[in-house]
């Protein structure tokens, strides 16, 4: 059984509540979030337990990772049902700070990551990577956790936060932990609650054209034609657009051609009033 969750919203109450912890000598996880919990985000508290001995997640929606025509006035907001969520899966402390308190008057910087952060995402979201590598390291140093644990489903969001740790000395460790599919595929996401029930049907696609690609690859297919293919199946199916869909090497991000090193498939694309996103591992040599 978990202990009741607390809720702090302060970072010097986050950070008390840490450093009694830690001065007990008890790990401690952070798994930041934006709320609107499902499986995908409890699958990351009970990977943190199995890797810790306290469990602290956040709820905070970043206004500086949302662009001026993006969701951020709609995106749901459900503190109490997030809340109920984290207690049931362990989580021993909520962190749900104001904007006020992430970003005071006089707020000025911005951690930039170069390399991995442009591309893909980097270039349809102007400034995103931006906004999630400052808020990201504001949590960090604000929890001081020993690991830190953000979903694959993000991979691209995973380099950039992998390369700031390394690039900035953030003392912490940083996990992926794979991504949470429904039945037929679907990643889970905060936004698939956009979807209505017809294009919730045509969503899986996604899934189905990463899957497509990597079995293609594998049997020694050229990059950008499989994803040329691909575009064309999503949009067939009903996508409105595709913004990326792309193989490049799994951890530098760099394109690739052939199947010649651990690859990510990776794809954005929108699906009425959502935009999806998801991604592939594929490995050379297991045809
Ligand atoms: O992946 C998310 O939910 C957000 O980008 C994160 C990492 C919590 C930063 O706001």
């Amino acid at each position: 059984m978990s202990e009741s969750l607390d809720i702090v919203r302060t970072k010097a109450d986050l950070r008390a509540r840490v450093r009694y912890w830690r001065d007990q000598g008890l790990n401690v996880a952070f798994v930041p979030t934006m709320g609107a919990l499902h499986e995908g985000h409890l699958t990351l508290v009970r990977a943190g337990l199995e890797m810790a001995d306290r469990v602290v997640a956040s709820v905070f929606v970043n206004p500086t990772q949302f662009g001026p025509n993006e969701d951020f006035s709609r995106y749901p907001r459900q503190e109490e049902l997030d809340a109920a969520l984290l207690a049931g899966a362990g989580c021993h402390l909520l962190y749900a700070p104001s904007v006020e308190e992430m970003y005071p008057p006089g707020f000025a910087t911005t951690i930039s990551v170069g390399g991995v952060s442009e591309g893909l995402c980097g270039d349809v979201r102007p400034g995103h990577f931006d906004g999630v590598a400052t808020v990201v390291t504001k949590l960090l140093l604000q929890a001081q956790p020993h690991v830190a644990l953000f979903g694959e489903k993000d991979w691209q969001q995973l380099a950039v936060i992998r390369r700031l740790v390394r690039d900035l000395d953030v003392p912490v460790d940083v996990a992926g932990v794979p991504t949470v599919r429904e039945a037929d595929g679907l990643a889970k996401s905060s936004r698939n609650a956009y979807l209505s029930a017809s294009e919730r049907a045509i969503a899986p696609v996604l899934y189905q054209v990463l899957n497509h690609i990597a079995e293609g690859l594998r049997q020694g297919g050229v990059a950008a034609d499989l994803c040329a293919q691909g575009r064309a199946r999503i949009l067939e199916a009903g996508f409105i657009s595709v913004d990326y869909l792309e193989a490049r090497g799994a951890d530098g991000l760099e394109p690739l051609e052939r199947l010649d090193r651990p690859a990510r498939i990776l794809v954005a694309a929108r699906l009425a009033g959502a935009r999806l996103i998801d991604n592939l591992a594929v490995e050379p040599g297991h045809a």
